[in-house]
């Protein structure tokens, strides 16, 4: 998903078009990136068993799918960071199944407000670009309890014979993108031991979020055709380009250990 907070445009009229253009385009979506309940649920259970009393941190929660998943199948305290305060709303009131034992917290990521050693583990789905994956796996290790966990979803290639479209696309919207062995090297050099890890599948894409934003793009078009067209063209060329990565690159979940 782009970035909604808008730290990017040459002039306060376009970021703030751009801006308004992403809340209502997302803003009724179910989730706002890659993922599925499946997916949280192999990660969660990749780790050991939590200790009694856990804290959890959900950094990016969105419409906070994770965030309920987390805090069902855990029945930890939940934290949920996000900048969009619209997201926290929606997460926060979800009709469908309301992330009961969950603080939402409206916070910039580069400047959480807990001190030191405050989680068991830190979740973050779809988010941690925002930081980069090394700085955020560095600066989130400090909330980390001793031994503590980090599970994280990073975009990456997954193999070296690419489409030309999508190397173009990603070069354009997140030049960082590795691949997962160079993610594996960058969880050892941030003082991590590497647990597991997993690309997303094709459904993670497809089912929900891929689906639910090209429905939403469609509407948007009926309502108010032309309104909002740079950001309305950049998310379909996202859902085309994507269409034709035939598996080059996903969202990998990464899970992950604080080393001692
Ligand atoms: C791709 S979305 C993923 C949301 C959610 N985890 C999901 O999978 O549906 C990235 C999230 O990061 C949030 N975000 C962007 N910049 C942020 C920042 N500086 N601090 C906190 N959250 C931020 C966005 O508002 C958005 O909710």
């Amino acid at each position: 998903m782009p970035n909604p907070i808008g730290d990017g445009g040459a002039t306060v009229s376009r970021v703030d078009e751009a801006t308004e253009t992403l809340v209502r385009i997302f803003a009724s979506l179910s989730q706002w990136g890659p993922g599925s309940d499946a997916s949280s649920t192999r990660a969660l259970e990749a780790l050991p068993p939590l200790p009694p009393r856990a804290r959890i941190l959900d950094v990016g929660c969105g419409p906070g799918r994770q965030t309920r998943l987390l805090g069902t199948h855990t029945g930890a305290r939940v934290v949920a960071v996000d900048l969009a305060r619209d997201a926290l709303l929606g997460a926060a009131a979800c009709a469908d199944a309301p992330a009961q034992g969950a603080d939402f917290v409206c916070a910039d990521m580069n400047r959480l407000p807990f001190a030191d050693a405050s989680f068991d583990l830190v979740w973050s789905e779809g988010a941690i670009y925002v930081m980069g994956f090394r700085a955020g796996l560095e600066r989130w290790k400090s909330l980390l309890a001793p031994g503590g966990h980090l599970a994280v979803t990073e975009v990456a290639w997954l193999r070296e014979d690419r489409p030309a479209d999508l190397v173009a696309f990603w070069n354009e919207e997140y030049p960082a993108i590795a691949s997962r062995e160079e993610h594996r090297a960058e969880i050892a050099a941030a003082g991590y031991e590497w647990i597991a890890d997993f690309p997303l599948p094709e459904s993670d894409w497809w089912d929900t979020y891929y689906r639910e934003l090209g429905e939403r793009l469609d509407e948007i078009e009926r309502e108010d055709p032309g309104a909002g067209r740079t950001v309305v063209e950049m998310c379909r060329r996202e859902i085309d380009v994507m269409r034709g990565a035939q598996g080059a690159c996903s969202y990998v979940f990464y899970i992950m250990r604080k080393s001692d």
